[in-house]
């Protein structure tokens, strides 16, 4: 089985993923990691974050791989180090490269060919399956998008406020909805559903008894 669940920042695609995940014992992919994971390297080669050539390169030397659903580079847990406000204002340009995502796309779908899974993303029903077995696009406010990516960060170490969290989700959301290459989008036979006023619990059940349906 694979399902896919794309989606703007912040509107609870890996919560409910992990979850779903984990409700019908399948695998989860967080593809955001992957491209997030490429960003922190560019940064650390202090490498041209727009040259196809040398993110390409700085991709393919990482050696991405998941343990337990910790995404490592080169064998070392970087969970943390792909959520930084640097790597967030970063992974958008790097994201936007045809030769990347052709890459990715490769690597996704290499990973979804022995397992069932439910990846994450922001296309994923259009372009890395788009024979999932079930399609999902979760939605919800800008304002509430934020808040949860705030309430995310208990001690703020960051010093982000909620303004600016909100200006970058804003500024990520125009970068992915309008590259040429996998742009987000809603797939034509997604499910659509708002987020906003609905807790995660009550996501998981809807999209489980959609999957059981
Ligand atoms: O889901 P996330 O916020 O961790 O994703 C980080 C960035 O990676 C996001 O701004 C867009 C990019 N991304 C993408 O282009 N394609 C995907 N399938 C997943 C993420």
């Amino acid at each position: 089985m694979k399902i896919a669940i794309d989606g703007p920042a912040g509107a609870g695609k890996s919560t409910i993923a992990k979850l779903v995940a984990a409700a019908l014992g399948i695998d989860y992919l967080d593809t955001g990691a992957m491209y997030r994971a490429v960003a922190l390297q560019v940064l650390k080669g202090d490498k041209d974050p727009e040259d196809p050539v040398q993110v390409l390169e700085t991709a393919k030397k990482a050696e991405i791989s998941f343990m337990n659903n910790q995404i490592c580079v080169q064998g070392e847990n970087v969970g943390e180090a792909i959520r930084t406000p640097q790597v967030n204002r970063l992974v958008s340009k790097v994201a936007k490269i045809p030769e990347l995502r052709e890459w990715m796309v490769e690597k996704q779908r290499e990973i979804s060919r022995t397992n069932d899974v439910i990846m994450d993303g922001r296309d994923i029903g259009s372009v890395v399956l788009p024979d999932a077995d079930h399609k999902f696009y979760l939605d919800a406010s800008i304002d509430i998008r934020a808040r949860r990516r705030y309430d995310e960060q208990p001690e703020n170490k960051d010093g982000q406020s909620l303004e600016d969290i909100k200006e970058d989700i804003r500024r990520r959301d125009a970068e992915d909805r309008n590259r040429l290459v996998g742009p987000l989008t809603i797939a034509h036979d997604a499910i659509v559903i708002d987020t906003s006023h609905m807790g995660v619990d009550e996501v998981v059940a809807m999209i489980l008894k959609r999957i059981k349906e």
